[in-house]
């Protein structure tokens, strides 16, 4: 593949993942450098500077909240995002089974949706901010994030390399807590990472057929 996208001018993350598993926690423990003990519901899309960033580029984090925002408004933010974290909790399974059963096949849908109507890429050079090439409207990098890890004393990263065999758009996996703030700093870092340096082939939905 290509290292097109290490041109880029921004990084967009977005978290998603089951309710409760502790996206809005993870996104402010890393912005205050300690754990909240009361989050609302959705953090405020933050923009970390880049002198602050590993990668030196601007990076900015989007919370989703099933109960503030609709699957349309998810949908768009899938489609905004440069990279998809999916958050589950190290300490519920349902949380895990979901990244399988839900989250990775609704950002593949959302993905190819978008692909298949938007067949008009003129109008992506004329603004950048809005969409960009086709096919890589078809790889979404995915990073798998296990939240809670003060919560156990066993590690989870067995089933997840499990399912990283089966989705290759995932580009890396880590097990963290907001809570003690373990891997908090290396979550973005690999998030980031993802979208500058993808290790995966850049066409991976065309190559699968
Ligand atoms: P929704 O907004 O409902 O989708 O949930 P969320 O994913 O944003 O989770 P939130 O950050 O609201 O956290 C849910 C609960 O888990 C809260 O009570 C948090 O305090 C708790 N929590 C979040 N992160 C951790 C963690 O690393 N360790 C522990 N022990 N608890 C955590
Ligand atoms: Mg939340």
């Amino acid at each position: 593949g290509q290292h097109t996208a290490s041109q880029r001018k921004n990084v967009r993350i977005l978290l998603v993942g089951d309710a409760g598993v502790g996206k809005t926690s993870l996104i402010l423990s890393l912005v205050s450098e300690e754990y909240p003990e009361e989050v609302p519901p959705r953090a405020e899309e933050i923009t970390i500077p880049a002198n602050v960033t590993p990668e030196q580029v601007p990076t900015n984090i989007v919370d989703f909240s099933s109960v503030e925002q609709t699957d349309e408004a998810l949908s768009a933010e899938i489609n905004k995002a440069h990279v998809v974290c999916i958050v589950y909790a190290v300490d519920d399974d349902d949380s895990l089974d979901r990244i399988t059963s839900h989250w990775l096949p609704l950002v593949r849908a959302t993905c190819n949706a978008t692909a298949g109507s938007s067949a008009d890429d003129s109008a992506a050079s004329a603004d950048g901010d809005v969409v960009e090439g086709l096919p890589e409207a078809a790889r979404k990098p995915i990073v798998l994030v296990g939240n809670k890890i003060d919560l156990i004393e066993y590690s989870t990263i067995d089933s997840v390399l499990a399912i990283m065999e089966d989705y290759p758009e995932i580009e890396s996996c880590v097990e963290c807590s907001a809570k003690t703030l373990h891997n908090i700093s290396e979550m973005f870092y690999y998030a980031q990472k993802a979208v500058l340096h993808p290790t995966s082939p850049l066409y991976i939905m065309e190559e699968q057929d």
